[in-house]
């Protein structure tokens, strides 16, 4: 009798643990949490001080974890089946893996190439035209956009406050049970804001913790003579408008810049983009014409070719040999960040691994 009764405790306690492991992975996934430490703002060295400053959003692990949720969630489109992330891609330093132009709801294309999301909090100006200013209103353009995720903020807010994760998660966040869409978005924006990427060899060569090859080290030099007036460094973008010499696309008729200004001066420039972890964020360009860095170099080297209205500073590129070309692509590789793309905090919640 005594025997039995041991060999039943026995059995329970190995249930009971097997139960608790088992429920740790699929409630709360200890890879996954968040903590405090997590959600720091911590300004890399050499930065210059950012626009957004989160001082009206104040950085905690439970907003961040509930603005991560709403990242990754179809639900805020109209018919649940798009997310931030099937357009911002983690793999792809949250672009869109060749897609020239971005898919949304119905199959529907954009008119845009997909933006890497990385540094925003350094940017004063969002989208190719800089057509948003504040960083937590920008989620509102994907949301109502027709062709993108096609809903209304109040119907999002209307199936947060119908979904019981939700009710928890945002009551977990801002302890009270208020769900709106302020709160949606400032969630967001703790999510995308906190997406710093700081940590890639350029970064530690810079501060004297890796070593380049002689092509890495010729193509920061041309890179820096050419490039880097523009593509201003630490960032990769003085955050102004050009025109980078590319023809404009007949049919799709972007104006850039002009569509926000109306300004014939405008016409065809858009925002310089920051090329970090750009090896991953391909095709490039607003309109996503050039399919890898190799085309890129053949436009930028190739003057004749260049639009009309192109930016006076271009021409200081002029011919550049193969050598040289592969000697930029060779240093632009050097700022592919993999502790960023590689990040756990923003790798998807309900991703099983
Ligand atoms: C259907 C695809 C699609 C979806 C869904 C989408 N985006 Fe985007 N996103 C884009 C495109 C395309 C751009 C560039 C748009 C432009 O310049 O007009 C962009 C730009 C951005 C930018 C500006 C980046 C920069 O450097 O200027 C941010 C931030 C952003 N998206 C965040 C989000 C968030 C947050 C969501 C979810 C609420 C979201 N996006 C959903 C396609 C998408
Ligand atoms: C006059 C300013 C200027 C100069 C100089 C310049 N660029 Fe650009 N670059 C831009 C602008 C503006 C864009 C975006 C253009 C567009 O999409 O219409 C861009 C886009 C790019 C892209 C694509 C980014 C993406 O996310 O799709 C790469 C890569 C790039 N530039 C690399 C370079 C290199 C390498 C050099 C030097 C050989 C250089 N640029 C010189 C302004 C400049």
């Amino acid at each position: 009798m005594w025997v039995i009764k041991n060999k039943f405790v026995f059995i329970f306690s190995i249930l009971a643990v097997t139960l608790f492991v088992f429920n740790s992975f699929v409630d709360d996934n200890p890879y996954f949490k968040i903590t405090a430490k997590d959600v720091e703002l911590k300004i890399p060295q050499g930065f210059p001080k950012p626009f957004y400053t989160f001082k009206n959003n104040k950085l905690s692990a439970d907003v961040f974890m509930l603005g991560r949720k709403l990242f990754y969630d179809p639900l805020l489109s109209g018919d649940s089946t798009i997310s931030c992330a099937s357009c911002h891609q983690r793999i792809a330093a949250f672009g869109h893996i060749d897609h020239a132009l971005s898919h949304g709801i119905n199959g529907l294309i954009g008119k845009r190439n997909v933006s890497g999301l990385e540094n925003l909090i350094w940017k004063d100006t969002y989208m190719w035209d800089g057509g948003v200013n504040n960083l937590e209103v920008q989620p509102i353009n994907p949301i109502t956009n027709p062709v993108e995720m096609n809903e209304t903020l109040e119907h999002d807010v209307y199936k947060l406050k119908h979904n019981k994760q939700y009710v928890m998660l945002f009551n977990k966040a801002y302890h009270d049970t208020i769900i709106n869409s302020e709160r949606m978005l400032k969630a967001l924006t703790q999510f995308t804001g906190l997406m710093i990427s700081a940590n890639s060899r350029y970064d530690k060569y810079m501060a004297g913790k890796d070593t380049f090859s002689n092509a890495e080290k010729n193509g920061l030099v041309i890179f820096r003579m050419k490039c880097a007036n523009c593509h201003k460094e630490p960032l990769f973008t003085d955050n102004t408008y050009r025109n980078n010499g590319i023809k404009p696309d007949t049919a799709l008729r972007d104006l850039g810049r002009a569509a926000i200004t109306g300004t014939d001066r405008d016409v065809n420039t858009f925002k310089v983009p920051g090329l970090r972890n750009i090896e991953r964020t391909y095709p490039y360009m607003h309109d996503g014409r050039f399919r890898n860095l190799k085309q890129v170099m053949d436009h930028y080297a190739n003057p004749e070719d260049y639009d009309t209205g192109a930016d006076l500073s271009l021409h200081k590129i002029g011919k550049l040999s193969e050598k040289e070309k592969s000697e930029v692509i060779a240093f632009l590789k050097t700022l592919t960040d993999t502790e960023f793309l590689y990040d756990k905090r923003f790798m998807d919640p309900d991703m099983r691994q």
